[in-house]
């Protein structure tokens, strides 16, 4: 189910757009990325993945730039798959002859056309550099192979040479004219008035690259598509060059989402950006559109409400749409909704009456900027329910601790005794929870002592929250033991909460005894 808005039916309606293939060059522009470099292992892998998911053409290197990259193209031709495996080559036999002897079938050939290249890079003239193309497209096409052409710099070079450029490669026998915008310069409004004039002489279809230099290579491949561009150039989770190429699966959720066309196998986006992610060890933002850990989660009570009764309140369309997953997050926005619904999934029965306090729990502890995790929540809930309704004989009022390197660590508590009467005392210990714990017998009653200690994190994080369980021996109740548990971030606040507890257990057992 996908959810959007009618003006996208109504701004599109004159668009109609049938097929759109999706050209992807991870393994190419994608392994450009600053810090990437990829095992032919893992190429292969991504390839796999890529041709599972329906990709039409896979880049899969630039051949002539080692033997390596050569070894990698080599091997992912030989897995002979459904998409078409491409090499990129520059507009010269040696390029190309590299690319052949990958066993490709597809190239992509492609020379600069902007005058900031010709002068600055090429020092080539416009016609040198028209004849060079030409000459490459025909030795290419000679050899049987498919030939797509690039401009490279397409969107700042002069529109009229970019017209008889594409001429002169469809006369060539490029069958695919890519219109590449290099350095991500290009506007969605610009682009689409570009691919609308190029679409006037280009009889071949019409491919775009977009860079993300100013974040909208997407827009912009889409304005290409409104425009009449028939292929997108993309790389997984908009890995490229600087910042990056247009994303696959934004490119393919937005065909999908505007002009209803299915490019690829969307379930299985999901996993391809986690695996392209994990192998390329570039981390998934967040707040990644589609794939981030983010794209799903509701943590605002209202949000949650809103998307426990109908997901299209607050969800563009279904996670499972694309291989992912609906979240919801326990944090400082959360209420009463969030973490019933979260319960139910644990199949934890908290009573009515003890919700609030487990509520209140979970978001002192966001507070600090955490996020409660299952694990966590079982936790809480088990610590709160064990405890139940019962009322704390001796409050604890205030509490500081005092220790550094070179300090005795020093403790000072203040309680309020049943009678209403309060009692402070400071103490030292041989650390920081010692000195606390020997501050709150010094304060409640000297005749406890501790018995025993327990710390254990509840899950493997920094950031995890610990368990403190300990027990009291009371000499003025005949030694009996009382046991009293805490859970928190803070190991020395979780351990006074745990000895409290423990002390109130203790009370509430020589009130029982009593009656
Ligand atoms: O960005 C670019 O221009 C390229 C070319 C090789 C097409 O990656
Ligand atoms: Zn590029």
């Amino acid at each position: 189910m996908i959810y959007i808005s009618q003006f996208n039916q109504l701004a599109l309606r004159d668009a109609a757009v049938s097929e759109v293939k999706i050209f992807d060059t991870t393994l190419r522009d994608g392994e450009q990325t600053p810090g990437i470099a990829l095992s032919l292992r893992d190429k292969v892998r991504i390839a796999e993945a890529l041709d599972e998911m329906g990709v039409h053409v896979i880049e899969a290197g630039f051949p002539t730039i080692s033997e390596g990259e050569q070894q990698a193209v080599r091997s992912i031709a030989e897995l002979k798959l459904d998409s078409r495996i491409c090499g990129l080559a520059r507009s010269t036999r040696k390029d190309i002859d590299a690319a052949m002897a990958c066993g490709v079938d597809y190239i992509h050939t492609f020379i600069a056309t902007s005058d900031i290249h010709l002068k600055y890079k090429l020092k080539m003239s416009r016609e040198e550099v028209k004849s060079r193309a030409i000459e490459a497209i025909e030795y290419a096409r000679s050899h049987g192979l498919t030939v797509e052409f690039s401009c490279e710099d397409a969107t700042r070079t002069d529109l009229d040479f970019l017209k008889e450029m594409h001429i002169a490669a469809q006369d060539a026998g490029a069958q695919t004219i890519n219109v590449p915008d290099t350095v991500g310069v290009i506007s969605p409004a610009a682009m689409e008035y570009l691919v609308s004039e190029l679409v006037k002489v280009t009889k071949v279809p019409i491919s775009v690259h977009c860079h993300n230099d100013f974040g909208l290579a997407v827009a912009n491949s889409l304005a290409a598509v409104r425009a009449g561009a028939r292929q997108v150039h993309v790389c997984v989770n908009g890995l490229g060059e600087r910042s990056g190429n247009a994303a696959l699966e934004e490119v393919a959720m937005g065909l999908f989402a505007y002009h209803g066309i299915e490019a690829v196998d969307l379930s299985q986006i999901g996993q391809v950006c986690r695996t392209v992610s994990r192998l390329t060890g570039y981390p998934l933002p967040n707040n990644k559109p589609i794939v981030g850990k983010n794209a799903f989660a509701h943590e605002s009570g209202i949000h949650v409400h809103g998307v426990l009764g109908n997901a299209s309140t607050y969800e563009a369309f279904v996670p499972e749409l694309v291989g992912m997953h609906r979240q919801i997050v326990l944090g400082k926005h959360s209420g009463a909704h969030s973490v019933r619904d979260k319960l139910d999934q644990l199949k934890i029965d908290v009573p009515e009456s003890l919700l609030p306090v487990l509520v209140n729990r979970v978001k002192e502890l966001a507070e600090t900027g955490k996020e409660v995790d299952d694990a966590e929540l079982m936790a809480l809930a088990d610590h709160i329910m064990a405890r139940g309704d019962r009322q704390d004989i001796v409050k604890l009022k205030e509490f500081a601790v005092f220790t550094g390197k070179g300090i005795t660590p020093t403790a000072t508590v203040t309680v309020e005794m049943e009678d209403g009467s309060s009692n402070t005392r400071s103490m030292t210990g041989i650390g920081p929870v010692d000195a606390a714990i020997n501050a709150i017998r010094g304060a409640v009653n000297e005749s406890i002592i501790l018995d025993e200690y327990r710390l254990s994190a509840i899950t493997g994080g920094s950031d995890s929250l610990c368990e403190v369980t300990v027990v009291i021996k009371d000499s003025s109740n005949g030694g009996k033991a009382s046991v009293g548990k805490g859970i928190g971030s803070d190991i020395v606040q979780t351990s006074v909460e745990a000895t409290m507890n423990a002390i109130n257990r203790n009370y509430h057992r020589i009130k029982e005894d009593r009656n």
